[in-house]
């Protein structure tokens, strides 16, 4: 009896411990994520804002650096992709490039 009782603390704290560390999500997939809540989960559109799952990088490279450079217009899309470096751009259309539609 004592002995179980003993375990339980044991049980709790290892719980605690194994939530403590979140799983590793890639960089590419966190980066992306901030475009899923307009584009859909994972670029996945059901709405009007069009998916961004399936289509080729060198493409989404090319629209966010338009936006970027103001060569494209927008009423969102210039700010949101004057924030992220060449880098980040680049992994992040590999990322959406890499999801099925
Ligand atoms: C707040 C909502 C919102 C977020 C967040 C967002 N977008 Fe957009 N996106 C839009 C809208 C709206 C358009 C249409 C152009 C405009 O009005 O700016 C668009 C257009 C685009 C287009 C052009 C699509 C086409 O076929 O013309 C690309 C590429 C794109 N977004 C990529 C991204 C990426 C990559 C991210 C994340 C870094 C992102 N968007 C985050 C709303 C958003």
């Amino acid at each position: 009896m004592l002995r179980s009782l003993l375990l339980i603390p044991a049980l709790c704290c290892a719980a605690v411990a194994a939530q403590a560390t979140p799983p590793a999500v890639p960089a590419a997939q966190s980066l992306a994520a901030t475009c899923f809540n307009c584009h859909g989960p994972h670029g996945v559109s059901t709405a009007a804002i069009p998916s961004l799952a399936g289509r080729p990088a060198a493409s989404l490279i090319a629209l966010m650096n338009e936006y970027k450079s103001g060569q494209r217009q927008g009423t969102i899309m210039p700010q949101i992709a004057k924030g992220y470096t060449e880098a980040q751009i680049q992994l992040i259309a590999e990322y959406f490039a890499q999801q099925h539609p």
